[in-house]
């Protein structure tokens, strides 16, 4: 019997190559492999955006063009809304008494986006909690594999405790699920900081245009010290070379190129250049489907109404034998 994924993302923004290397990529890969669930989960979105519904709405429609644009294919994966989804939140309630605050607090994530969007003195109840609707979705579907990009690791560590609670109080019920992290765990920004964040204005989106793609580039933080083309420079934590590592089909070429650098005799306008050329050659055919996609809304509208649909199905199989573990099936 072929294993479940589940994974997904808030609908806040467009998705951009951080999130392809994370865990598009491998969702593309091993959709036909596994039973593959993937959640556009706006209610966890309205978590840190609650002052935005519009633009949440706006978005679970935006990713899911993202989604189909890079290969998803709604005829083998589930694509699937968490708000048409009530079960997940009924879930979420019964999780939360398997939880600590004290736990909670030392998500390093949950720190680390608390820091970023100032909730240190005030942070929203609903964003706290968010591992342990996370940890819902997850189990909702029985899922064994999580394709998601490094920064996610902690709400699977914390999923997998959340499930060893229940299955130890209430009996073996839900799926220990394992953190499926890809090679590249976090691609850098263009500004060189060590994460592409939608709101961090330092991505690349896969929707962004050729002209936009080709300044983004050409603005990138490089080696600050290699000021001239013929001054060796340094390839270690310079972006241009992470992108090559992880868009360049040829990577023997993208050696070359590190040699070359290091030694001293490439610019970084030479350099630009190519990978402004091999990530045209990733995003074009990305961005033509897009465009396709996007003429018919109503067939992308009824892609998310049947997934979630069919989500549905499944969760509510979940949630009524959750309800039967805790004894809440007399009445
Ligand atoms: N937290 C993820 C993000 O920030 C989105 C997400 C919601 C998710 N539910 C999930 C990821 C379940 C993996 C599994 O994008």
């Amino acid at each position: 019997m072929k294993k479940t994924i589940l994974t997904g993302d808030r609908p806040t923004g467009p998705l951009h190559l951080g999130h392809y290397v994370g865990s598009l990529r491998s969702r593309v890969e091993l959709q036909r492999d596994y039973v593959t669930y993937v959640l556009i989960a706006d209610l966890q979105a309205l978590t840190d955006h609650g002052e935005q519904p519009e633009r949440v709405r706006q978005h679970v429609l935006q990713v899911a063009l993202d989604y189909l644009a890079i290969g998803i294919d709604p005829n083998v994966a589930t694509i699937m809304v968490q708000s048409g989804i009530p079960e997940l939140a009924e879930l979420t309630l019964y999780y939360l008494n398997l939880v600590t605050v004290a736990r909670l607090h030392r998500n390093p994530t949950v720190k680390e986006e608390m820091q970023q969007k100032g909730f240190e003195s005030d942070v929203p109840a609903g964003f706290f909690i968010y591992p342990v609707s996370q940890a819902a979705d997850i189990t909702a579907f029985k899922a064994h594999v999580v394709p998601v990009g490094g920064d996610q690791v902690p709400m699977i560590e914390q999923a997998v405790e959340i499930v060893r609670r229940f299955n130890r109080l209430y009996g073996s019920l839900l799926i220990e699920p394992v953190a499926l992290v890809s090679k590249i765990a976090r691609l850098p920004g263009t500004d060189g900081q060590s994460k592409m964040g939608k709101s961090l204005g330092n991505a690349i989106f896969l929707s962004d245009a050729t002209e936009v793609v080709a300044h983004k580039v050409m603005n990138m933080y490089t080696d600050p010290r290699h000021v001239r083309a013929q001054d060796p420079g340094t390839v270690e934590g310079n972006p241009v070379f992470s992108y090559l590592d992880a868009f360049d089909p040829d990577g023997r070429r993208v050696e070359e190129l590190k040699r070359r650098y290091r030694a001293g005799g490439l610019g970084d306008v030479e350099l630009k250049y190519h990978l402004i050329e091999v990530l045209e050659g990733f995003l074009a055919p990305i961005r033509a489907r897009r465009i396709e996609f996007a003429k018919d809304q109503d067939e992308v509208t009824r892609i998310l109404r049947a997934g979630t649909e069919k989500g549905r199905a499944a969760a509510r199989r979940t949630l009524a034998e959750v309800r039967s573990a805790l004894h809440l099936d007399h009445y």
